[in-house]
């Protein structure tokens, strides 16, 4: 049973967040994503030529994607360089944001996207994808909708939002569920299981992540607006 949460939050209860665009002023477009100890900065370039040329496509543009956790954003000094999970969850990313990003605008060209982790408390995937389509849409790139995205888990017999790293690590380890959602088209662009649960405890795990991740899409528009609001007071 898992009737309290470790750090007294509700179930459907978010951990405190922070989110910003336009924190790399050396990439086209970029974001922040803080939600309570994981933060994401993700920064993007292009579309720009595609490299290495045989990746081109005549049709339609390519996204390629960098995931990095810095070697400080874990109590234990995360190893320097890509293994096989920051590939993973490259892959991952690359493949939302292309549900996200209109790449039939793009024909034979790249963009770019780099994320890096600069500190983990669990949910690092969901926090890099909600934080690289903030920056897609701050560089200023046709999109179908911004991606929100949230870690929902099975603790006991408990559906929980937002996991903590303490609470992936309960009593034997969590049932790990992030999903990625397009919340206006209401299209799931990424859902993984690390765990076991029933049918009908995944569509509560749905259920729960859609809830949560309209929560952070509202706080998307919102910076995305005050980054405009900004701009337009130049
Ligand atoms: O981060 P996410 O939940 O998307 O992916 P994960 O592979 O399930 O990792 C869960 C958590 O384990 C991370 O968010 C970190 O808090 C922690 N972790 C770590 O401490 N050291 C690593 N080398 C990798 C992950």
């Amino acid at each position: 049973m898992y009737e309290e949460r470790l750090d007294k939050r509700q179930f459907d209860e978010l951990r405190p967040i922070e989110l910003e665009t336009g924190v790399v002023p050396n990439a086209n477009g970029s974001a922040r994503f803080k939600i309570g100890g994981t933060e994401a900065i993700a920064a993007v370039y292009g579309p720009a030529e595609v490299k290495p040329k045989h990746l081109e496509k005549s049709d339609q543009g390519i996204i390629i994607c960098k995931y990095d956790m810095m070697p400080f954003s874990v109590p234990d000094r995360a190893k320097p360089g890509i293994d096989r999970r920051d590939m993973e969850i490259s892959l991952v990313i690359s493949n939302a944001l292309s549900r996200a990003i209109m790449l039939e605008e793009f024909p034979s060209s790249m963009i770019s996207v780099y994320v890096y982790i600069t500190q983990a408390d669990a949910g690092t995937r969901c926090a890099s994808l909600t934080a690289a389509s903030m920056a897609c849409a701050d560089a200023g790139l046709p999109m179908r909708d911004l991606i929100a995205a949230v870690a929902v888990g099975k603790i006991g017999d408990s559906i929980v939002a937002d996991l903590s790293k303490a609470e992936e690590d309960y009593e034997g380890g969590a049932t790990d569920i992030p999903i990625a959602f397009l919340p206006s088209k209401d299209e799931i662009v990424l859902l993984q299981l690390d765990g076991e649960v029933s049918k009908d405890e995944l569509k509560k795990a749905i259920e729960l992540g859609r809830k949560e991740a309209n929560k952070i899409y509202e706080l998307e528009k919102a910076a995305l607006k005050r980054r405009f609001t900004y701009e337009s007071k130049d």
